[in-house]
C-alpha cells in the first residue's frame, strides 16, 4: 500500500517506520522544514529504543521518504493518516487547529476522481471525524473521500514493539470501501481488528487511556491506606491483579501518572462530558488522586528532613518514566521545581531525558548531571523520581559512600527495602513499610 502520513512526531514517525518495516511505500509529511531536514540527514529527532534501526533500514530500502509537502504526500498514497498533535487548551479541552488546518489542507490537494482515506490517528474527542468530514467537504466539493477513526495505542519507550504487536487495532468506519484498503494496511500485523463506527473508535482511546489513569490512581490511593496502616502496596496490587478480571498491570503506585498523554486526555475527556451535558465526575477524583500523591510525598520528605531550605538534595530521574527522553508533564519534573522552589540546593540526573530538560529550560533552579554518582556527591537525601534500570541496577555501597546522610525516598518503589536497610540506608518509598 502507498500511505502518507502528516505529523511526523511521535505517533507519525513510529507508525510511518512500521508500516514501511512490513512492506508498505510511506511518505512521512512534517510542516517543520528542520524535523524534515534532520529526518533525510538520517537523524532521529526522539529516543525511542529500536526506531532508528528501522527509519534507517527502510529509507535505504526506498519504502520510507520524508517530506514537507502534503500535495506530495496525497497524490502519492491512497490512504493519508493524520497525526498531528492534538494539545491542551487552559480550560482542558482539546485544541483542534492543527486537525482542522490539515484537513483545508488535504482538501485543497484532493484531486477529483482520486479516492483518498483520510485516517485521523491523533487522539481527538468524539465526533471529530465528523468535522474532518465537514471541512474535507466545505473546502472541495468534487473530493472523492472517507474519513476513517482508527486511534494508536502506542506506548512511549516500547513505541516499536507496541505498534508492531498491538493488542488491538481499532478501525471506526461506515464504509465498505475504505474498510478495505484499512484492511490491506493491517493485514501485516498480526492482531485482532475491532471494527466500529468513527465515534465509537474515537471514544475508545479517551475512555481507555482514562480507565488506565483511573487504575493508577487506585492503587495510589490504596497506597495512602497502606501507609496509615502498615500495610504493603505492593502485596496488595499482587493480590488484587492476581484477579484475571482485574490483571496486574497499570497497578505500580508511585507519584503518579504524568507524560504527554494520561493528564492531557484525562482532561479532555472531562471537558468532552461536560459538553456532552454528561459530566464524568469520577475522573475528577483520578485527578484530585494524582496530585495529592505528589503532596504526600513531599510532605513525608519534610517530616524526615523538618526543613528542606538548603538541603543538598540529588534526584534521579527527569523524563516522565524510563526508556524515552521526553519530559513534557514529568511528574519527576514538578518534584524537582517543588523542591527548589523551598529553596532545597537539588543536582539531578536522567540517562535520557537531560537534553531536552536543559533545551526547555524546566528546571531552571536544579542542576543536572552526567552522572547518577556524580548527582548524589555530598547529598544529604537521594529521591528516586523515575524507574531507569541504571538506578535499580547501581552499586548502593558506592551511593552511600558519596552520600552526606544515607536518607532515600524511592518515588517508584524501585528498590528493594531489605537491601537498602541492609547496606545503611534510611529509607522510605510509597505505601511500603
Ligand atoms: C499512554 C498509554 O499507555 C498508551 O496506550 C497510549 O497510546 C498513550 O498514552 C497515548 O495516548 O499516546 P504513555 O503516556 O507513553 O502511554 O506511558 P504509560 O506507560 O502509559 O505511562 C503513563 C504514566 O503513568 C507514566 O507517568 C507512568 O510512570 C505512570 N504509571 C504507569 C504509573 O504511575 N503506574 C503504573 O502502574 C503505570
Amino acid at each position: 500500500m502507498d500511505i502518507s502520513i502528516i505529523g511526523s512526531g511521535y505517533v507519525g514517525l513510529v507508525s510511518g517506520a512500521c508500516f514501511a518495516e512490513v512492506g508498505h511505500n510511506v511518505i512521512c509529511v512534517d510542516n517543520d522544514q528542520r524535523k524534515i531536514d534532520m529526518l533525510q540527514a538520517g537523524k532521529i529527532p526522539i529516543y525511542e529504543p529500536g526506531l532508528e534501526e528501522i527509519v534507517t533500514r527502510n529509507v535505504a530500502s526506498g519504502r520510507l521518504r520524508f517530506t514537507s509537502s502534503i500535495e506530495d504526500g496525497v497524490d502519492n498514497s491512497q490512504v493519508v493518516f493524520i497525526a498531528v498533535p492534538t494539545p491542551p487548551q487552559p480550560d482542558g479541552s482539546v485544541d483542534l487547529s492543527f486537525i482542522e488546518r490539515v484537513a483545508r489542507e488535504i482538501a485543497s490537494v484532493l484531486k477529483p476522481g482520486a479516492y483518498r482515506v483520510v485516517v485521523d490517528k491523533s487522539t481527538v474527542p468524539v465526533k471529530t471525524g465528523e468535522k474532518v468530514t465537514e471541512t474535507i467537504r466545505r473546502y472541495n466539493k468534487e473530493a472523492d473521500f472517507d474519513v476513517v477513526s482508527n486511534p494508536e495505542f502506542l506506548r512511549e519507550g516500547c513505541a516499536v514493539p507496541d505498534l508492531m504487536n498491538p493488542d488491538r487495532i481499532v478501525i471506526g468506519t461506515n464504509s465498505d470501501r475504505a474498510m478495505a484498503l484499512m484492511h490491506k494496511i493491517y493485514d501485516p500485523f498480526n492482531a485482532p481488528v475491532l471494527v466500529t463506527d468513527v465515534n465509537s473508535a474515537e471514544l475508545i482511546k479517551h475512555a481507555a487511556n482514562s480507565f488506565l489513569a483511573l487504575k493508577i490512581s487506585y492503587i495510589n490511593a490504596v497506597s495512602a491506606i497502606c501507609e496509615a496502616s502498615g500495610a504493603d502496596v505492593e502485596k496488595v496490587a499482587s493480590g488484587i491483579g492476581m484477579d484475571k478480571r482485574i490483571g496486574r498491570n497499570f497497578l505500580n503506585a508511585g507519584l503518579g501518572y504524568g507524560g504527554s498523554c494520561f493528564p492531557k486526555d484525562i482532561a479532555a475527556f472531562i471537558a468532552i462530558s461536560d459538553e456532552l451535558g454528561v459530566p464524568f465526575t469520577l475522573l475528577k477524583e483520578v485527578q484530585r488522586i494524582n496530585a495529592a500523591q505528589r503532596d504526600r510525598f513531599l510532605k513525608k520528605m519534610r517530616e524526615t528532613l523538618w526543613v528542606l531550605r538548603d538541603k543538598k538534595i540529588a534526584v534521579w530521574g527527569i523524563s516522565f518514566k524510563p526508556d524515552t527522553d521526553d519530559v513534557r508533564s514529568s511528574v519527576a519534573v514538578d518534584l524537582i521545581n517543588d523542591l527548589t522552589s523551598e529553596k532545597a540546593v537539588v543536582t539531578c540526573y536522567d540517562p535520557k531525558g537531560a537534553e531536552k530538560a536543559k533545551e526547555f529550560n524546566l528546571v531552571p533552579n536544579a542542576k543536572i548531571v552526567d552522572s547518577a554518582l556524580e548527582a548524589v556527591e555530598g547529598a544529604e537525601a537521594l529521591v528516586i523520581a523515575t524507574e531507569w534500570k541504571e538506578f535499580a541496577n547501581i552499586d548502593l555501597k558506592e551511593v552511600k559512600a558519596r552520600m552526606h546522610t544515607p536518607l532515600i525516598f524511592d518515588g517508584r518503589n524501585l528498590l528493594d527495602p531489605d537491601a537498602a536497610r541492609k547496606q545503611g540506608f534510611v529509607y522510605h518509598s510509597v505505601g511500603r513499610p
